[in-house]
């Protein structure tokens, strides 16, 4: 599905955030605190935003991303700037490909969502993040309170006009429809934080970017 939606995928995030996505992955990258010289890993890296955004805000240190799906993969090979490099793995985050606590942080945006298996994607992500590295997630969650817990407007755009512009550009109504459904059944941010805890996270802490849906999650690796 991913491999799919390549094309129009950059397109589509900016249309249907209105361009806001851009500040929330910057917003992610800062509350991470990468410095230089640092590790870190973008896991559901899809085409790069992350890890470019990384790149944006600590130059110094090196990014590295993770991503089962070949076509976003080859759109970030495309988009990376010349002198900068982002060493990719094919690789899903249940399975991946790295030692133990091999980076200083791990971020994931709009990934969590989409592992087949959350614990183990999560627990992944917390074997490969040294003892006091953090996870830095943003993500698309249903509200504790109400279905969205979020102003009818935003519902209403989530759940009719979302899916419908992201049907006819991509071409692949499926996709944007999953969008959707994936994000009101999944975890509530708080039950995101216990799941986090589980797999050997501590301080957990989320603020919304987007009252309602958009939440950016920080946690810190260890007790
Ligand atoms: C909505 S995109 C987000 C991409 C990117 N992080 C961004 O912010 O634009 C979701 C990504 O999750 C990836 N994905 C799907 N299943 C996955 C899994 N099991 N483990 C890791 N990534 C997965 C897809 O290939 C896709 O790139």
């Amino acid at each position: 599905m991913f491999d799919r939606i390549a094309p129009t995928y950059d397109l589509l995030n900016r249309l249907l955030s209105f361009g806001f996505d851009r500040r929330w992955r910057a917003s992610a990258i800062r509350a991470g605190e990468p410095r230089p010289g640092q590790r870190w890993l973008d896991v559901a890296a899809g085409s790069g935003d992350m890890a470019i955004a990384g790149l944006r805000e600590q130059p110094g240190a090196r990014w590295f991303a993770a991503d089962p799906s070949r076509e976003l993969f080859a759109v970030l090979g495309k988009r990376t700037p010349p002198d900068l490099s982002v060493p990719r793995a094919l690789a899903r985050a249940e399975a991946l490909p790295f030692r133990d606590a091999s980076f200083d942080g791990v971020t994931v945006a709009f990934g969590v969502r989409n592992f087949a298996d959350t614990a183990a994607g999560l627990g992944e992500l917390a074997r490969v993040v040294r003892p006091g590295g953090r996870l830095i997630v943003l993500e698309f969650h249903p509200s504790a309170r109400g279905r969205w817990g979020a102003h009818p407007l935003v519902t209403f755009y989530l759940e009719r006009v979302l899916p419908r512009v992201g049907a006819l550009v991509s071409g692949a109504p499926r996709a944007y429809r999953y969008l959707a459904d994936s994000s009101r059944g999944f975890l509530t941010v708080e039950r995101m934080a216990v799941e986090l805890k589980r797999a050997g996270f501590s301080r957990v802490q989320w603020r919304p970017l987007f009252p309602g849906s958009v939440m950016l999650t920080r946690a810190v690796k260890g007790g």
